[in-house]
């Protein structure tokens, strides 16, 4: 589902917000980088923060400017609570959920990859976090099986439209990328992975929050990365 936005880029901004008017400050943003991103990720910096209404707001000014909106809840629940945020999710305009594959299938995340299907969204699974301790668990052997290879199997077997693989995590990209699902990985520059060598390695998309928005000049910082990534 996230092949239309390919052709166009690959560069996800992760609107980590904090403090102040985040729905106008949230506006001011896209519209300022808009032209060199292809989606939004919103974490709980916002989604705890705004309502419905606002986040509808929001959600319909990416769709406006082109952009698909993605919710980063790593949703971790029972089916019937799982249900009952995705309803809520879709209704508030985002085009995908990042869920979190240990929920297990049955009565876990079949309601939300079904929902999701339903209704022409995007269920994106995590692999491998980004973060350095991501390795206490995402490499503990399973069964004979590192966690997170069982994790990219069931994204394949779940039907899942994406995996999260930390952007410095190369060896993982390039294994979620030969079974053939599309990669999004975020931790790039300010924890350390580098963007070109995560798409070089197989990551199609790249989500940066930090090293865009607290920079100098947010607009320049993006229009520098996307250009890179767009003569990968
Ligand atoms: P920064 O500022 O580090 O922001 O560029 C990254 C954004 O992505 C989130 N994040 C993750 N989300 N799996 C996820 O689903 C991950 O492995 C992961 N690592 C970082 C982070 O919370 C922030 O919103």
């Amino acid at each position: 589902m996230f092949e239309r936005a390919l052709e166009r880029g690959r560069l996800i901004l992760a609107l980590d917000l904090k403090g102040g008017d985040l729905l106008r400050r949230g506006e001011e943003i896209l519209g300022l980088l808009h032209e060199y991103l292809v989606g939004v990720k919103l974490n709980l910096h916002l989604i705890i923060p705004l309502g419905l209404d606002e986040l509808k707001e929001l959600n319909r000014l990416s769709r406006e400017l082109g952009l698909f909106s993605v919710a980063d809840l790593k949703l971790n629940d029972v089916g019937s609570t799982n249900s009952v945020a995705v309803e809520r999710l879709w209704e508030a305009g985002f085009d995908a959920v990042i869920v979190n594959p240990i929920a297990g299938f049955e009565d876990g995340l079949d309601v939300v990859v079904e929902r999701a299907h339903e209704a022409g969204k995007g269920v994106i699974g995590l692999a491998y976090m980004s973060h350095k301790g991501a390795r206490e668990f995402y490499e503990a052997d399973v069964g004979g099986k590192k966690l997170y290879r069982l994790f990219l199997e069931r994204a394949r077997d779940w039907g899942l439209d994406g995996v999260v693989v930390g952007a410095a995590r190369l060896g993982v990209i390039r294994e979620a990328k030969g079974m053939g699902l599309t990669v999004f990985s975020p931790g790039a520059i300010t924890q350390g992975g580098d963007p070109l060598k995560a798409v070089e390695a197989g990551a199609d998309f790249i989500i940066i929050g930090r090293a865009i928005l607290n920079s100098r000049d947010p607009k320049e910082e993006a229009r520098r990365i996307s250009s890179q990534l767009a003569g990968t």
